[in-house]
């Protein structure tokens, strides 16, 4: 059988970077190993004003390394979308700025926020958080070397002392040409847990004319709109709510810009955005890595199913296409 993925394509013309943020834009946020090609096409189809790429080490795409150019390469329809890098040497994040700047990104988003211990411990991500003043001067070199819109994506301080560097930060980021700034609102000592704090959000948009754009904890369409109402930022950015459900954009997208509250996706577009994700990735990487690296996806997307966790588990079982979209057929029987 052969099986078309519908996706929709962009073809407008690509706003400007003011242009997009005075509409308050919902973002994906850049998660590895999660908003490739693929997935950045099937959240815009679903509503994401924006998207980013996971991040991008330096070294590797200065080396030319074959992963770190699949990582930068933006198809036609991904005008809005922004190239993430990461990296501890000032110099070598401006040449990787340049390199990436080659591919157009909407923008140019430094990475300041990992936690994981083998990058933050090197200087790198949110290792630039115990040392803001040497953030600052990276970030004006990546700024100097780049025409594109050069941003930072950080957390509120490094952890867990009380006084949070992300305010001053955000002023010192803003005076050497940074135009926007992300915050996710928790130190790197949390990583994922506990609650974010939203409030450093609001303090730091409070002494910028530059975009904030605040993350962490935006799960839902109230989420969205509570976070920009407490916290008055230019944007909300949306992480791991989009990997179980990305029809959170649309969701978001109906309360933002019309006031609506809109149905959840029917059994029908839950088992199509399936069948659609699966097809692009096995286009993209072939089987069975294109089948299982979908997997993560596919139990959120089909939650409420009738039978959705045996349906979960034969697709974990199941490592071809063809398959996967016979299971996905006989689930589609069923629930209509
Ligand atoms: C699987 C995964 C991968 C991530 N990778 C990146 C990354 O490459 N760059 C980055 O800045 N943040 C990364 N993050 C952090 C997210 O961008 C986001 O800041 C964080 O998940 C908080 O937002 P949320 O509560 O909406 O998930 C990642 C998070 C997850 C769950």
């Amino acid at each position: 059988m052969r099986y078309e993925a519908r996706v929709i394509s962009s073809a407008s013309k690509k706003p400007s970077f003011d242009e997009v943020f005075a509409q308050k834009p919902v973002i994906l946020a850049p998660m590895e190993d999660v908003t490739d090609d693929v997935f950045r096409r099937l959240c815009r189809t679903v509503g994401a004003d924006v998207c980013v790429t996971e991040f991008v080490n330096v070294e590797g795409l200065l080396r030319g390394c074959k992963n770190a150019k699949r990582k930068i390469r933006l198809s036609p329809d991904d005008a809005l979308t922004s190239i993430q890098i990461y990296g501890s040497s000032p110099e070598r994040l401006a040449e990787a700025a340049r390199v990436a700047a080659e591919a157009e990104p909407f923008y140019v988003d430094i990475n300041c926020g990992c936690w994981v211990p083998k990058i933050a411990a090197r200087g790198a991500g949110a290792g630039w958080l115990r040392d803001p003043a040497a953030m600052v001067e990276m970030a004006a070199m990546v700024v100097r070397a780049v025409d594109a819109p050069v941003t930072v994506k950080t957390r509120i301080g490094y952890g867990p002392e009380s006084h949070m560097p992300i305010v001053d930060l955000a002023r010192r980021l803003e005076d050497v040409g940074v135009r926007a700034l992300t915050v996710h609102c928790r130190t790197a000592q949390m990583g994922h847990s506990g609650p974010a704090d939203w409030t450093w959000a609001a303090r730091a948009r409070e002494v910028v004319k530059i975009p904030v754009i605040v993350n962490g904890d935006v799960r839902s369409a109230d989420d969205a709109e509570r976070a920009l109402a407490e916290t008055g930022c230019a944007g909300v950015m949306v992480g791991r709510r989009a990997i179980e459900h990305p029809w959170v954009f649309r969701e978001a997208y109906a309360r933002l810009r019309e006031g609506k509250t809109i149905p959840l996706p029917t059994n029908e577009e839950r088992i199509t955005l399936c069948k659609d994700h699966l097809v692009l990735n096995v286009q993209e990487r072939g089987e069975p890595h294109g089948v299982r690296c979908t997997r993560r996806h596919l139990s959120g997307y089909l939650h409420g199913l009738p039978g959705a966790s045996k349906l979960r588990q034969e697709l974990n079982l199941c490592d071809t296409l063809e398959g996967c979209l016979a299971i996905l057929d006989g689930a589609r029987a069923l629930a209509a």
